[in-house]
């Protein structure tokens, strides 16, 4: 029997990352989250003074760097070169070198195989931006999650506020339009919704709410497969 891929795509900040991680606990499917990865490629060339511009220098640096995601009690954990990078990688500044890293086709290259790997493990639910229109094209659930600028900054702003960082809601709302500029209008997998992808705005949802939308079109789809 194969396995299911369900491919969840979508903007920064629209909840994916949190719904899709307690859609999969639910379901007994392995979380993957890819924006943690170009995270960790973000990190590690803004550690090694790598300009954000710089894309040949950051494909200069891909034989260097190692991505793995591991598992611990069921939680992701992001690996960059053997060291546990979860929480280095969720800083403004991180996300900023992720989207642009991400824009780089050897970045992207670099990661399809790996992604696409994982999904040939198991039962899988996977995150990103290209899940649904590049890595996974035959996945058989898809889903485009979204919600409007300012609902997701404002969540994005309780998010990090929460954790004690010092940010505005116009530098989160300006960050978050800026970031949707990008990874929308980059020449390669650019952010768009797959045509077989069940459209989902959490804009007036609740996370609860939203979490049974998901396992709904998730248990709809499954069921329509097996018919
Ligand atoms: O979801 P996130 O904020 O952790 O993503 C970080 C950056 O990586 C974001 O700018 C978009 C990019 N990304 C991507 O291009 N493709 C993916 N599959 C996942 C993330």
């Amino acid at each position: 029997m194969g396995y299911i891929s369900v491919a969840i795509d979508g903007p920064s900040g629209a909840g994916k990352s949190t719904v899709a991680r307690a859609a999969a606990a639910r379901l007994g499917y392995v979380y993957v989250d890819t924006g943690a990865m170009y995270r960790a490629i973000g990190l590690a060339v803004c550690r090694r003074g790598i300009s954000g511009e710089d894309a040949a220098g950051i494909a200069a640096a891909l034989p260097e760097i190692e991505i793995r995601l591991a598992y611990q009690d069921g939680a992701q954990r992001v690996l960059l070169n053997d060291e546990d990078v979860s929480d280095a990688i969720r800083t403004p500044e991180i996300a900023h070198y992720a989207s642009k890293v991400s824009a780089v086709p050897e970045v992207r290259q670099f990661l399809l195989d790996v992604q696409r790997d994982m999904a040939k493990k198991g039962n899988i639910l996977m995150d990103g931006r290209d899940i649904g229109t590049v890595i996974l094209p035959d996945a058989p659930v898809k889903i485009f999650l979204t919600a409007s600028a300012e609902t997701r900054a404002e969540r994005r702003y309780l998010e990090l506020a929460e954790k004690g960082q010092q940010v505005t809601r116009e530098s989160v709302l300006h960050d978050i339009v800026e970031r949707d500029r990008q990874d929308m209008t980059r020449a390669v997998a650019p952010l768009r919704q797959a045509e077989d992808a069940v459209l989902l705005d959490t804009s007036e949802m609740t996370l609860e709410e939203s979490i049974d939308a998901v396992l709904q079109i998730i248990r709809k789809k499954t069921e329509d497969q097996t018919k």
